[in-house]
């Protein structure tokens, strides 16, 4: 059986040398591979060996099996190159090959992402509102005097058209429409609909009429988080610690937050928080305009007026919001020292990340 084997072996390498075609090549390939070819009807018969012959006969088997498994795909590779008329098909297989490009995620997504991951682990929801948003959501229901100035014409896109069929306005027929100012609108859309204890971020797009430069821009990314529950659950100290645990896993280090006292219609108390910049470690750079303190966002505990927006009785509960850019974000955490590359359309810069 072994010399049966090693000619076999012989016999097919020969016969496989002088084929020129690829129909000849099929028939080789049934002839010596081929279910009922003479080598695999041999391997069949193994079983019917003694066990001594079988440790010789079965690797022999196998490895001239093997061999000609590859010399039929050498000889099938060299076949169709040759059976193509590259020149006839116009086709240059010498040139150079064209270089598929990837996609990249904006790096504006990716921190998205990150920040939506991490809150998530905290046990966060994500939700999301609409970009046109009406004037009850965006101001009347976060208790925004008529007369507040970001309403007026310096701050706000107001849309012409006084209806939009994408977003649900039954709370007043006179609702005016704008492309949303911020996320915070979507605190009240949220709480309608759900009840405390609650926990959600919110990310999206906002826009305003503003002049832009390093570190404004008139579409930007904000992420709001709201935590609520009944009176006495969530403090500003739970604030200080949900957000020095985002931030510190956020840019895997301990950073430090500072509160600013400020004014928010729709929190009371309210404050400004700032975190050490990650870029100058607080020494004063372009980022920072040279103050070592970054300007994350707005935060401070619900006002009362707008958990009764949302339908909750007065004085039940209580909770934090808090709202932060997404650019501001990503510039510290990659070195990226103008907001306005984000949305540049440059590939140069989107390729890098
Ligand atoms: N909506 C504010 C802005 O866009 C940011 C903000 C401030 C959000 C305070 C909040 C907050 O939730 O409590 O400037």
């Amino acid at each position: 059986m072994k010399e049966q084997i090693e000619k076999i072996g012989q016999a097919g390498e020969a016969a496989l040398a002088t084929l020129a075609t690829l129909p000849e090549l099929e028939a080789w390939e049934i002839e010596y591979l081929g279910r009922k070819s003479e080598l695999n009807t041999l391997l069949k018969g193994l079983r019917d060996l003694s066990p001594e012959d079988k440790k010789v006969v079965g690797p022999l088997g196998n490895s001239t099996k093997q061999k000609l498994i590859a010399l039929f795909d050498a000889k099938k590779k060299e076949l169709l190159e040759k059976s193509v008329d590259w020149q006839a098909e116009g086709i240059d297989i010498t040139a150079p090959g064209r270089v598929t490009r990837v996609g990249h995620l904006n790096p504006l997504t990716r921190v998205e992402h990150e920040i939506e991951d991490i809150f998530t682990s905290m046990g966060f929801d994500i939700a999301s509102g609409p970009e046109v948003e009406t004037e009850h959501y965006n101001f009347d229901a976060l208790n925004f005097p008529k007369d507040h100035p970001s309403r007026d014409m310096q701050d706000t896109f107001w849309l012409a058209s006084t209806s939009h069929g994408g977003v649900k306005s039954d709370k007043k027929s006179t609702d005016r429409y704008l492309p949303r100012t911020h996320t915070s609108g979507v605190q009240v859309r949220y709480m309608e609909t759900h009840k405390p204890p609650l926990r959600v971020i919110v990310p999206g797009r906002v826009f305003r009429n503003e002049a832009t430069d390093a570190t404004h821009e008139h579409t930007f990314y904000q992420f709001e988080c709201l935590m609520v529950d009944v009176e006495g659950e969530v403090t500003v100290a739970t604030f200080k610690h949900v957000a020095e645990e985002f931030f510190s896993k956020f840019f895997g280090e301990k950073v430090r937050i500072r509160l600013r006292p400020s004014f928010f219609p729709f929190t009371e108390p309210s404050f400004e928080f700032d975190i050490s910049c990650i870029l100058c470690d607080g020494a004063g750079c372009a980022t920072c305009k040279q103050g070592g303190w970054i300007e994350l966002g707005g935060a401070g505990m619900v006002n009362q007026h707008v958990l009764e927006s949302a339908g909750y009785k007065r004085g039940v509960y209580q909770g934090f919001a808090w709202g932060f850019g997404v650019g501001r974000m990503a510039m510290m955490k990659y070195g990226i020292n103008d907001n306005r590359l984000f949305l540049s359309g440059d590939l140069r810069f989107i390729r890098q990340f």
